[in-house]
């Protein structure tokens, strides 16, 4: 399949969810478009649409309108009158912890909704998507982190790190649409944190404020780390963000999830034999495996020797190699809860770099999803 069709393939199946394919028929009778609120269905559900197409425009909105009936012109009317009314609304609506639940259930919908996409699951480049996105912090400028969403901007989009997690930010976009209030900031980490807790793993204790910035804050490329290197590069880019040998490790093992594509990255294959569920089985594998360097014409990886289906990155293997490194994957290996306690602390942490804590609208993180 190529990209193209792909992508495609992807956009369909992230609209056929239940909710939104019960959304969908109202837009499609009304036949309102390029509009970020849902508006309500026409009243005659059996109105036969004859394909005329008249454009609206209101307070700087423009949609169009296919026209139905003889009361067409009012059910526009209408429908643009609510449509307005619904921007207005937006501007001074304040949401609620349950606002931001009904977001994170959305993207908990978009990430099973993955048929024939990777190993049927969204939600690992959606946890990349979160995590490039405020991985570029650097803690002596205060600058990047996922405080202004700048990857939506060229170049950081185009950046090599950030390949293929347009994917990722274009189910986010479907999701903006029907929730026009969201930063993407708060977007793209709650579906990380929805990632994360959907697949298995520990609650992620996240809270919203982050706010939308500008191209210019963008950040430079190089600040996301390079899977070519060894342990004095991933020290250089974690410790520029904050984080310390443990947190570098604990962070690692979100490589249980996913794979590694040759059209991305240029590696391939995934980490666990579980690539949709939240495991340590990342430093497990590290160790009870023996692992040797893969033949093959792409970049260094290493593949594990029993069945050659698994692989780790130069940067995954580096940590059965330093010893302060090896402390903690052993650790890991050996005690899952102990893992899942510290990647949940870290993570929650990444997610709120480069964001000023006076920005957040509450002081403690909430827990989303079923408690
Ligand atoms: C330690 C340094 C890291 C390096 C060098 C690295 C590198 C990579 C590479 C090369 C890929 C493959 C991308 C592709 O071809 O699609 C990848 C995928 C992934 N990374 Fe990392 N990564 C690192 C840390 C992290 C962290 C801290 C997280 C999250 C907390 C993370 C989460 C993921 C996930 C979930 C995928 C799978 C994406 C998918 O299946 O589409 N990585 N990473």
């Amino acid at each position: 399949m190529s990209f193209a069709a792909l992508r495609a393939s992807i956009r369909r199946s992230a609209l056929a969810t239940p909710t939104r394919a019960a959304a969908r028929p109202a837009l499609r009778q009304s036949a309102v478009r390029r509009f970020t609120t849902e508006t309500p269905a026409p009243k005659k559900s059996n109105a036969v649409l004859y394909g005329g197409l008249g454009a609206a425009v209101i307070g700087g909105v423009a949609f169009y309108v296919y026209a139905s009936s003889s009361d067409t012109a009012k059910e526009a009317g209408s429908a643009v009158r609510s449509g307005a009314q619904a921007a207005k609304a937006a501007v001074n609506f304040v949401p609620t912890k349950a606002d931001y639940q009904k977001v994170y259930d959305k993207i908990a919908e978009v990430i099973d909704s993955a048929e024939n996409y990777d190993d049927g699951s969204y939600g690992p480049v959606l946890l990349r998507l979160a995590w490039h996105a405020s991985g570029t912090y650097d803690k002596e400028t205060g600058t990047g982190g996922s405080n202004y969403a700048t990857m939506r901007f060229h170049p950081e989009s185009a950046h090599g790190a950030n390949a293929g997690l347009n994917v990722a930010r274009d189910l986010m976009e479907n999701v903006k649409k029907e929730f026009p209030w969201i930063s993407y900031g708060d977007l793209w980490t709650l579906a990380g944190v929805a990632a994360v807790q959907e697949m298995g793993g520990p609650k992620i204790p996240w809270r919203p404020g982050r706010i939308d910035g500008f191209a210019t804050q963008a950040t430079p490329d190089g600040r996301l780390p390079d899977a070519t290197q060894g342990a004095d590069h991933l020290r250089n880019i974690f410790y520029r963000m904050g984080f310390n040998d443990q947190e570098i490790v604990a962070l690692s093992g979100a490589h249980a999830l996913g794979r590694c594509h040759t059209d991305r990255s240029g590696f391939e294959g995934p980490w666990t034999f579980s690539p949709t569920t939240v495991t340590n089985d990342y430093y497990k594998l590290l160790f009870d495996e023996k692992w040797v360097w893969k033949k093959w014409s792409g970049p260094k990886q290493l593949e594990d020797k029993k069945t050659k289906s698994l692989m780790m990155l130069p940067t995954d293997y580096v940590l059965t190699q330093d010893k302060s490194f090896k402390k903690y994957a052993k650790a890991y290996a050996e005690n899952q809860d102990l893992w899942f306690k510290d990647f949940s602390s870290v993570v929650s942490r990444l997610f709120e770099l480069g964001v000023p804590t006076a920005q957040f609208t509450t002081s403690e993180p909430w827990i989303m999803g079923s408690e």
